[in-house]
């Protein structure tokens, strides 16, 4: 493959099955206002957490590709269900390993080295909680680290349609986290990137006695480390670009995307796929 060499003024390129990733690129819009993004949603796939790990690697490699075509300085998949499962088929495909990150390995990092809890609760789809990368993470990290896992499938397509902040949402979010398999955390990690939206019914639930972890943040900080350390922090002073594709126009992708960013982003369909 031919070498790349990345600039400071290339965009980085932020890609998940359809709104997720959105927490995660604006919490690196509200970090690092300076860098241009390219988000890619593969609304046509959406929900990721329901795919086999053959149909999640094809697609994640099609976007990278994607994304690196640009070119990307950074590629963030911003996913959990294509992090435990497309990570390394991605590595593999770019001029360069490092050119990627995952949204896992930062959260593990942070929990091991800034918080001091040790019966940590997550939630996540069938595709991250099935796959124990987790778990096998949180072993090796920090072997005194108990982990309970819970897969909520309906959470990702519910927020998907736009059902956020509102009664339907809250009933769905108290009825997963009462489960049993839950009880008695200090800390509760939101393994899947549609769920910041529902921080607030998470939260209601939680009344504050268990610490949320959003990813999204512990990410955007990953990313600025990562710039700052390879000298390619965007210099510009212009207001940066911002680009949004999704694989199937979706009005709910439109709405969701204009909440975070208001009403100038402008949506793009683009067809990946040869389906
Ligand atoms: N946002 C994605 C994640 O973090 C997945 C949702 C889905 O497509 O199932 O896992």
């Amino acid at each position: 493959m031919r070498k790349f060499k990345p600039k400071a003024s290339d965009p980085i390129g932020v890609f998940d099955s359809g709104v997720g990733g959105l927490t995660v690129a604006k919490a690196i819009h509200d970090l690092l206002p300076s860098e241009d993004l390219i988000y890619f949603g593969d609304t046509a796939h959406m929900p990721y957490g329901e795919k086999s790990p053959h149909a999640i690697k094809s697609y994640s490699e099609r976007i990278a590709g994607f994304l690196m075509e640009q070119p990307c300085k950074l590629i963030v998949i911003a996913c959990n269900s294509a992090s435990v499962t497309a990570f390394k088929q991605v590595q593999q495909i770019l001029p360069d390993k490092d050119l990627v990150i995952n949204v896992i390995d930062p959260v593990i990092e942070h929990m091991v080295k800034e918080q001091p809890f040790k019966r940590i609760g997550l939630i996540g789809t069938k595709r991250t909680v099935s796959s124990a990368v987790y778990k096998k993470k949180f072993e090796k990290a920090n072997p005194d680290i108990t982990l309970k896992s819970l897969a909520t499938p309906l959470l990702a397509p519910m927020v998907e349609e736009g059902f956020f902040n509102n009664k339907i949402s809250r009933t769905v979010v108290h009825s997963y986290l009462s489960n049993p398999h839950l009880n008695n955390i200090e800390a509760i990690i939101l393994a899947c990137t549609h769920y910041p939206l529902i921080i607030d019914e998470i939260s209601s639930y939680y009344k504050g006695k268990v610490k949320i972890i959003n990813s999204a943040e512990i990410v955007s900080q990953a990313v600025k480390t990562y710039l700052e350390e390879r000298h390619l922090l965007n210099p510009q002073t212009k207001p940066s670009k911002l680009r949004f594709f999704v694989s199937d126009y979706t009005e709910s992708f439109e709405e969701t995307a204009k909440i975070f960013f208001g009403g100038k982003i402008k949506l793009r369909e683009k067809n990946l796929f040869n389906e």
